[in-house]
C-alpha cells in the first residue's frame, strides 16, 4: 500500500525568458490515416451505397476459406520463424450481397447471387445477377447504406448505377430514395436496355428533405435477368471539390496538421505479401480501381487513393508522409515475405510512387500525375520504409530501399520503423538511419510516467517520429484522463523536439459502427462527427507550438510517497511462463526478523495464484495459469490464431504473505528458475493485485524494441542469455518502469540465486548473489507538469500545465530575465467536471477548450490550475 502525500512542498516554476532552450520544429504534429474502423469509404470518402461493386467480399488472392474462415498459406513468419495461423475473427466471406436485400412483394419471385461472369470491369470482377422469375407489381432490391443513406436538404447528389439486362427483361427500372417516414424522397423511372450490354444509368439528385435514415430502393418491374453493379451515390459539395466528405475533412483541416501519415499502418503491411496497399491500383478512374481486402476485416475500395490522399495534403498545407511496404507482411498476421531476389519489383514500385508525387511532368509518373489532373508536384516529405517490421530480414530490406531511394530522391527524408533500441543492436543492422519510429499504445499511468523518456536519448545518432500514439487501456482511454496523460507525453515530446522531430497520434478515424481499434480520435457516422477529448489535447498543442522551448523544470508534483504493503514473489511471464521456487524467505528490519520461513512446516497464510507446491525445503510453481490481459497492450479483436492465443497467456503464478504489511524492510530469499526464459519478481509493497512495487529479474529479449510490453522476439530456447533486473511500479494494473538496477547476470535453470531487496523510505536497493546492485529512488507517480516556451511573432511565453489529478493544484510563477510582462493575457482550459467525460454526438464540446481573458499577469503570479486539466497560459512578454 502506498501510504501516499506524506509531505507537500510549495511549488514553483521559474521560467528564464532569457534562455532560448531549442527550436520547436513547426512541422512537429502531423496525423495518422489508415483504412481502419471504415475510415475511408463510408466516411472521408463519402460514397453513401454500401458494397457498391459487389466485391466486400474478395480475400487475398493467395488466401483460402478454410472452415467458414480466411487463412492465408501456411508459412513461417519472417520474424517469429513460426506459422502463425492467423484468422480473420468475425469475418463472414461468404455473405457475398451484404449490404443488400431484396424484397418480393406479392407473389413476386425471385433471387440474388453475386457473379463474376461477363463483369463490367475486369479489376472488380463480381456484379449482382437477379433472376426474376414471378413479378406482382415489383421485386425491390435495396441498400440501406453505411447504417443509413444521409441527405441534407436543398443539398445535390450524383446517383447511377450499371445494369445489363437481357432480352427476357422488358420492363422498367424505379430507383427511390426512401426516407424515415416510408415516403420516397426522390424517384426516377428508367428505360431498361436489354441488348445485353452493360448501360449505365444516372441523375443528379436534390435532396428535400435532411433525412438520415434514408434507402435506396431499385424497383424491377419485369420478369427476366439482370446484373446490377457500381451502385454509387455521392454529394456533390466535398471538401474544396476534391471529393471528401466536407464535415470529417473540415474537422482534420481544423487541426492544421503538418504532415498527414498514409496509408497506415498494418495494411501498408497487409494480411499476405500481395494483400499490401498497391498505390498504383489506387489512381486514376475509380470504377477501374480493384480496391483491395483490408487487414481490419472489409473491403477497401479504393476510391480514396494515392492521388486523392496527396490532393488532400496540398488543400490542407500538410506535407506528405508515405509509408512503403519493405518486402514484409504483416510478422503477427501471416509474415510471409519477399526474398532479396524478389525485391527489384518492390524497389521501382517505391521509386514510382515517389515520382508520382513530385517528378517532373515529363518523367513516366509526373506524366501519369498531369493525366490526372495535376500537372504539378504534391509535397510529399517523408517516405516510411515499412510498418512495425522488425529483425535482421527488415535490415536488409530497408537498407536496399533506402540506397535506391536517397540516391534518386535525396530530398526526401526517410524514416526507419523501428522503435528505440533498448541496446540491442540486432535490432538496428541498418546501413544509415534518418529517423526511426517508435509506437505507444499505453495506459495513463504508462504516459505520466514517460515524461522524460527522451531526456537521455543519444542525440548522435537520428531523429525521432513517434508514429503512433494514444492512451489506448481498459481504463482511461478516450476520456479527459487518457488525453491529459497524453498531454503529459506531448509536454515530454515539445521538450525533446530537437531529437523527437514529428509525431502523430493513431488511429486518426472511427465510424461508430465498425470499430475495429478500441481509442481514435475522431469519431463518426452517416451524418456527423466530433473530435474526442484527446482531439482537443492534439489541436491546443499545435496552436500554442513556440518557436523555442525556455528553460524550465517540466516536474511539478511536490508529494512524497512512502512504500509499505505485503511482499511475495512472482514467476514471471512475457509470452511464456517460468517455473520457479523459492526458499529461505525472510523479511526483517534492522536486526530483528519479522518473519522467516521454515518450508516445508510453514504456518503462516499464503494467498497463491497458480499452482504453488512445497517439494521439500522449497515452494515451487506448477502449471501456470491463465489469467486475462488488461491495459498496456490492446489484442485486436480479429487476431485468433492458435499461436497468437497461447502468446497471451499469462501468470506463472504469484504467491503473497498474508496478513503482514511491512514498510521499511529488508527482503531476501533464494530463488531459483525452474524452466522458460522467464525470470521471476519479488514483490513489496502490495496493496492488491493491481498495485505493487517489484524487483523483476527477466530476459530483457523478451520484449521487443520499442514495442508494447506483450509482442516479443524470436527466441531461442538453448541461446546463453543475460537476465537483467529491474525495480517497476505497478499502478492499476500498469506497469511502470522506475529503471534498471545492476549489470545483467547470468541465470541458469536449476541453479539457487540468493537475492535480497532493501526499501528504506523512497530508496529500494538490491544485492544479488552478494554483488551489491546499487540503489534507485522512487518519485512517485507525477501527474503534474509544465513546459513553456516562446512564441517570437506574438512576443509571447506559452505556459502549458497539465494537472492529472483529481484536484486542484497551486502553483507560483516566476518569469526571470524579461524586460515587461503585460498583465492581460490569455488562458486556455481543458478540463470537465469529471476525468471520465469524453465528447458523444449529443455533446460534441464537452470536453473542449474554453479560453478566456486573464488580467493578473506578473513577472511573479500564483496560479491554481482546475482538478483533472490541461491548461494554457499565453504571456505577452517581451525579452
Ligand atoms: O493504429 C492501429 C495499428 O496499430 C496500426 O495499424 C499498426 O501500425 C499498429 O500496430
Amino acid at each position: 500500500m502506498i501510504t501516499g502525500c506524506t509531505k507537500q512542498k510549495p511549488s514553483v516554476v521559474t521560467i528564464d525568458v532569457a534562455k532560448n532552450g531549442i527550436e520547436v520544429p513547426k512541422g512537429l504534429w502531423g496525423i495518422f490515416y489508415e483504412e481502419i474502423n471504415r475510415a475511408g469509404d463510408g466516411g472521408l470518402w463519402p460514397e453513401m451505397i454500401y458494397n457498391m461493386g459487389f466485391e466486400e467480399k474478395n480475400i487475398p488472392p493467395t488466401s483460402y476459406i478454410e472452415n467458414g474462415e480466411v487463412v492465408a498459406p501456411k508459412k513461417p513468419s519472417y520474424l517469429f520463424g513460426r506459422i502463425s495461423n492467423f484468422i480473420f475473427y468475425g469475418f463472414s466471406p461468404t455473405n457475398v450481397t451484404e449490404g443488400w436485400t431484396l424484397e418480393n412483394k406479392g407473389n413476386s419471385k425471385s433471387g440474388m447471387e453475386v457473379v463474376s461472369d461477363n463483369p463490367l470491369n475486369k479489376a472488380n470482377p463480381h456484379s449482382l445477377f437477379l433472376k426474376i422469375d414471378a413479378n406482382d407489381g415489383s421485386v425491390n432490391l435495396i441498400n440501406e447504406g453505411f447504417k443509413g443513406i444521409s441527405l441534407v436538404k436543398g443539398e445535390k447528389y450524383d446517383f447511377q448505377f450499371y445494369l445489363r439486362a437481357d432480352k427476357s427483361y422488358k420492363g422498367k427500372v424505379v430507383a427511390s430514395l426512401v426516407g424515415n417516414t416510408g415516403s420516397a424522397v426522390y424517384s426516377q423511372e428508367y428505360d431498361v436496355n436489354n441488348s445485353g450490354t452493360w448501360t449505365n444509368y444516372k441523375s443528379v439528385i436534390t435532396s428535400n428533405v435532411t433525412d438520415n435514415a434514408v434507402k435506396l430502393v431499385l424497383q424491377f418491374k419485369s420478369t427476366g435477368k439482370v446484373w446490377i453493379d457500381y451502385v454509387s451515390l455521392l454529394p456533390e459539395t466535398t471538401f474544396k471539390g476534391h471529393g471528401l466528405r466536407q464535415d470529417i475533412a473540415q474537422t482534420l483541416a481544423d487541426l492544421k496538421p503538418s504532415f498527414i501519415r498514409w496509408p497506415g499502418g498494418c495494411v501498408v503491411e497487409g494480411f499476405t505479401m500481395e494483400n499490401r496497399v498497391n498505390w498504383k491500383e489506387s489512381i486514376g478512374d475509380r470504377m477501374s480501381r480493384p480496391g483491395q481486402f483490408d487487414l481490419w476485416g472489409y473491403h477497401n475500395t479504393y476510391n480514396f487513393g494515392y492521388h486523392d490522399y496527396l490532393q488532400f495534403c496540398e488543400d490542407i498545407g500538410a506535407a506528405g508522409m508515405f509509408v512503403v511496404n519493405a518486402g514484409l507482411s504483416c510478422s503477427v498476421r501471416n509474415g510471409d515475405y519477399y526474398e532479396m531476389d524478389q525485391m527489384k519489383g518492390i524497389v521501382q514500385d517505391i521509386l514510382d510512387a515517389i515520382e508520382y508525387a513530385i517528378g517532373d511532368v515529363n518523367t513516366k509518373w509526373g506524366a501519369e500525375r498531369a493525366k490526372n489532373g495535376h500537372p504539378a508536384p504534391f509535397p510529399l516529405k517523408y517516405i516510411e520504409i515499412g510498418n512495425e517490421n522488425f529483425g535482421p530480414k527488415y535490415g536488409e530490406r530497408y537498407n536496399m530501399i533506402y540506397a535506391a531511394c536517397k540516391a534518386k530522391f535525396p530530398q526526401i527524408t526517410y524514416i526507419n520503423n523501428n522503435g528505440l533500441s533498448n541496446n540491442l543492436p540486432e535490432y538496428f543492422d541498418a546501413d544509415k538511419i534518418e529517423m526511426i519510429d517508435p509506437h505507444y499504445y499505453v495506459a495513463p499511468e504508462t504516459f505520466f510516467n514517460t515524461v522524460h523518456l527522451y531526456d537521455t536519448v543519444p542525440r548522435s545518432n537520428y531523429k525521432v517520429y513517434i508514429g503512433e500514439y494514444a492512451v489506448n487501456s481498459n481504463v482511461g482511454s478516450g476520456t479527459l484522463e487518457g488525453a491529459l496523460a497524453e498531454s503529459a507525453f506531448m509536454f515530454g515530446i515539445e521538450h525533446n523536439s530537437d531529437l523527437v522531430k514529428i509525431a502523430s497520434y493513431a488511429p486518426l478515424l472511427e465510424n461508430v459502427n465498425w470499430r475495429h481499434w478500441p481509442t481514435n480520435l475522431i469519431r463518426f457516422k452517416n451524418d456527423s462527427v466530433f473530435g474526442r477529448s484527446s482531439y482537443y489535447v492534439q489541436k491546443m498543442f499545435n496552436e500554442n507550438r513556440p518557436d523555442v522551448t525556455l528553460q524550465s523544470a517540466l516536474d511539478l508534483s511536490t508529494t512524497v510517497e512512502t512504500i509499505s504493503g505485503k511482499v511475495g514473489f512472482t514467476a514471471n511471464s512475457m509470452g511464456s511462463n517460468s517455473n520457479i521456487s523459492v526458499k529461505d524467505f525472510t523479511v526483517s528490519k534492522g536486526s530483528s526478523a519479522k518473519y522467516s520461513s521454515q518450508f516445508p512446516a510453514d504456518t503462516v497464510k499464503w494467498e497463491k495464484t497458480g499452482s504453488w507446491k512445497i517439494i521439500e525445503n522449497a515452494y515451487s510453481t506448477g502449471i501456470p495459469v491463465d489469467v486475462v490481459r488488461t491495459g498496456g497492450l490492446y489484442i485486436p479483436g480479429n487476431i485468433r490464431g492458435s499461436e497468437n492465443q497461447s502468446r497471451f497467456k499469462m501468470g506463472g503464478g504469484t504467491l503473497t504473505l498474508e496478513d503482514m504489511v511491512f514498510d521499511d524492510c529488508t527482503i531476501s530469499a533464494n530463488l531459483k528458475r525452474d524452466s522458460s526464459f522467464n525470470g521471476f519478481s519479488i514483490r513489496f509493497g502490495i496493496a492488491d493485485d493491481k498495485n505493487y512495487f517489484t524487483l523483476s529479474i527477466n530476459n530483457p529479449r523478451m520484449r521487443r524494441p520499442g514495442m508494447p510490453p506483450g509482442l516479443f522476439g524470436n527466441q531461442d530456447m538453448n541461446q546463453p542469455v543475460k537476465y537483467t533486473a529491474s525495480v517497476e511500479h505497478v499502478v492499476n494494473g500498469t506497469t511502470l518502469r522506475l529503471g534498471n538496477i545492476g549489470s545483467s547476470f547470468d541465470l541458469n535453470i536449476g541453479t539457487w540465486h540468493s537475492i535480497m531487496v532493501s526499501v528504506s523510505g523512497k530508496m529500494i536497493s538490491c544485492t544479488i548473489d552478494g554483488v551489491n546492485f546499487g540503489e534507485l529512488e522512487y518519485k512517485g507517480l507525477q501527474k503534474q507538469y509544465a513546459v513553456a516556451g516562446y512564441d517570437n511573432a506574438n512576443r509571447e511565453v506559452i505556459v502549458k500545465v497539465v494537472n492529472g489529478e483529481n484536484t486542484p493544484f497551486s502553483t507560483e510563477i516566476n518569469l526571470t530575465n524579461v524586460a515587461k510582462v503585460e498583465p492581460v493575457g490569455q488562458i486556455i482550459t481543458l478540463t470537465s467536471a469529471s476525468n471520465k467525460d469524453d465528447n458523444s454526438f449529443a455533446e460534441p464540446k464537452k470536453v473542449a477548450p474554453v479560453t478566456s481573458e486573464f488580467n493578473g499577469f506578473s513577472n511573479s503570479f500564483k496560479m491554481e490550475f482546475r482538478p483533472s486539466s490541461f491548461t494554457i497560459l499565453r504571456i505577452k512578454a517581451s525579452k
